[in-house]
């Protein structure tokens, strides 16, 4: 080749190569960078503990963003839906269904091999308005109940790790909370969920989910209404502790792990299933709020893997890119991985405790 043309082909290589990496996306991230060292990740190291690690998702990122999709793969073996599971997008009219956004989830869950978590069958919110505005009496409310467990737990049979039946049923204060179910049925609502979710897929787990779980007034009656469902026989298998520290719930580990104790002598388990910690909540400069918070969701995890009854613990969504609280509570970075997908302290502490306890053979 001529010296000429040699030069003019290289130029143009070189443009190109600039080019393409001009078009990237400014938060893009190379997957090479993301990798351990080692190639360990929370899913392998929880999985030889025989744990369930996890996050809230949410589809249309999961449709939308390849790293979203690797990192999710790659770190956890449980999901659970943010948001597309609940009452309302599920079943925006009375005779309607819509699926298209929970199945994704549990698609992409299978094609992963990871489990699957039920959000939510009852809670006040996210009610339709059909719902909300309808005058039904107590019959036509039951049915009414009794049929969307019966189509959304009869949809998925077979492939839900856990359905959370009734989410946050207690106020603040801990009396039972005033939902549409409980005025229009009675607090028997609770156990007829229970039993039509276990009647709907009878291989599923059962829990009722809330908030408030260190030692308090509120949490006493959560632990007295899980006892009285055990005691009438209405099918339990576990609690869920929400975790949105800092937020609603205990900061203090050591409470939530004597609390975690009495759930243990009832035969139940109980799952960690929103865990997000905002830096916010800490004082400091950002590396001490970062460092803060790392040692919250280490000493959250170390109670969960402690614990003889406790090995599922899922966080609300994984990456500060996607968390509910940016714009509910102002709450910063709440999570495990920045806005670009790149691990924050809060990520190396969790894999430290996992190690120690791969390492220490407890399980
Ligand atoms: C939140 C979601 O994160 C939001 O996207 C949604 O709009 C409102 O609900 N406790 C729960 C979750 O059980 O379902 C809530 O999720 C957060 C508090």
């Amino acid at each position: 080749m001529k010296l000429r043309s040699f030069i003019a082909l290289t130029l143009v290589m070189l443009a190109t190569l600039i080019v393409i990496g001009c078009s990237r996306p400014p938060t893009a991230v190379e997957p090479t960078q993301l990798a351990t060292e080692s190639g360990e990740t929370l899913r392998s190291l929880a999985a030889k503990q025989d744990m369930f690690i996890g996050s809230a998702v949410r589809p249309r990122a999961l449709s939308d963003e390849p790293l979203y999709r690797e990192v999710l793969a790659r770190e956890f073996n449980i999901v659970m839906a943010e948001h597309v599971m609940k009452f309302a997008p599920l079943h925006p009219e009375r005779e309607v269904y819509e699926f298209r956004d929970s199945d994704t989830t549990v698609e992409f869950a299978k094609e992963h091999d990871m489990q699957v978590i039920g959000h939510v069958l009852t809670w006040f919110h996210a009610l339709p308005r059909w719902l909300r505005e309808g005058d039904f009496t107590r019959e036509e409310l039951m049915g009414i109940l009794r049929e969307h467990i019966n189509t959304v737990v009869g949809r998925y049979r077979g492939q839900i790790y856990a359905w959370d039946v009734v989410n946050e049923p207690l106020e603040a204060d801990g009396a039972l909370r005033e939902t549409l179910w409980y005025k229009g049925i009675g607090p028997e609502y609770i156990d007829l969920a229970l039993r039509w979710t276990k009647q709907a897929d009878p291989d599923t787990l059962l829990y009722i989910n809330d908030y408030g779980e260190g030692l308090n007034s509120k949490s006493d009656s959560f632990y007295n209404l899980a006892k009285s469902l055990v005691e009438r026989g209405t099918p339990l298998d576990a609690v869920g502790f929400q975790a949105h520290i800092g937020f609603l719930s205990a900061k203090d580990a050591a409470e939530v792990a004597e609390n975690m104790k009495r759930y243990a002598d009832l035969g139940l388990e109980v799952f960690i299933t929103e865990m997000d910690v905002p830096i916010t909540m800490f004082k400091g400069t950002r590396e001490e709020q970062l460092a803060a918070q790392a040692q919250m969701y280490e000493d959250f995890l170390n109670v969960c893997i402690e614990a003889p009854n406790c090995d599922t613990f899922l966080m609300w969504g994984f990456t500060d890119r996607h968390s509910w609280l940016t714009g509910f509570t102002g709450g910063k970075s709440p999570l495990i991985f920045d806005e670009a997908y790149h691990p924050k302290p809060a990520y190396h502490a969790m894999m430290a405790e996992l190690k120690q306890h791969v390492g220490s053979g407890a399980e």
